[in-house]
């Protein structure tokens, strides 16, 4: 099986349970509050500022990984951008203690095989795939779309499809061992429930402060 097969299918189940979690849920139902969003777009933003930061750093020690990843897959600046719409100064986001402990978990697993990275790197350019859709359910709702709001959801429009189809094709043509394989799995896995743990963390402190 390729390894984007892999990925797709062994991480079918965590998909299925952060596609379920309630923020989600008011997402794609259109019905999502604005001081949600905004914060969930914070807690992204933290995560792709130090992610991305780290796949630079692979790209120096490892230079074929700058062909897989390429510059226009990231997000950061495209959060900001998303964040300084709503008037959050991205210096100001602090991050939840779940998205702290994702944090951690990131750097652990790059310290022992640092290809994790790219399984961390496959779930949020993978979730380009729904997140297209979502974007369009949430527009009406929170007032947002052409001025701004949406660059992290939709950030490659109508080229979506063929940028991710491009990035499956690269990650599948490298050539990664079997352990490198393995490791990119499992950080795929734990960054699914991070995800979902971030988004749960999230929906319920916003819920109990309203
Ligand atoms: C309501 C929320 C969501 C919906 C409706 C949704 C929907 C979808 C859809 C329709 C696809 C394309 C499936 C295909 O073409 O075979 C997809 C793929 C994907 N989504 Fe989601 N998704 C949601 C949430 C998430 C979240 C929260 C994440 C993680 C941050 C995520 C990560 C992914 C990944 C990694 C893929 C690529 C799977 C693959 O082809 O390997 N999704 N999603």
């Amino acid at each position: 099986m390729s390894l984007m097969a892999r990925l797709k299918e062994e991480t079918a189940a965590q998909h299925a349970h952060a596609e379920s979690r309630p923020l989600e849920q008011a997402m794609v139902g259109g019905q999502v509050a604005r001081e949600s969003y905004v914060e969930l777009l914070a807690q992204r933003y933290l995560i792709h500022r130090e992610l991305e930061e780290r796949v630079r750093g692979l790209r120096v020690a490892h230079p074929f990984i700058a062909a897989i990843v390429e510059d226009q897959l990231f997000q950061e600046s495209n959060l900001a951008a998303d964040l300084r719409f709503f008037g959050r100064e991205p210096e100001s986001c602090r991050p939840l203690p779940s998205t702290r402990r994702f944090l951690e978990d990131v750097r652990a697993a790059a310290d022992q095989n640092p290809m994790s990275l790219l399984g961390v790197y496959y779930v949020f350019e993978g979730s380009k795939n729904g997140a297209r859709f979502v974007a369009k359910r949430i527009a009406p709702a929170l007032g947002v779309g052409e001025a701004g709001g949406l660059r992290y959801l939709d950030p490659h429009g109508d080229e979506q499809r063929t940028l991710w189809r491009e990035f499956k094709a690269r990650m599948d043509n490298a050539g990664f061992s079997p352990t490198d394989q393995d490791a990119m799995v499992s950080a795929a896995k734990m960054t699914f429930d991070a995800v979902s743990a971030i988004d749960d963390e999230l929906h319920q402190r916003i819920a109990a402060s309203s």
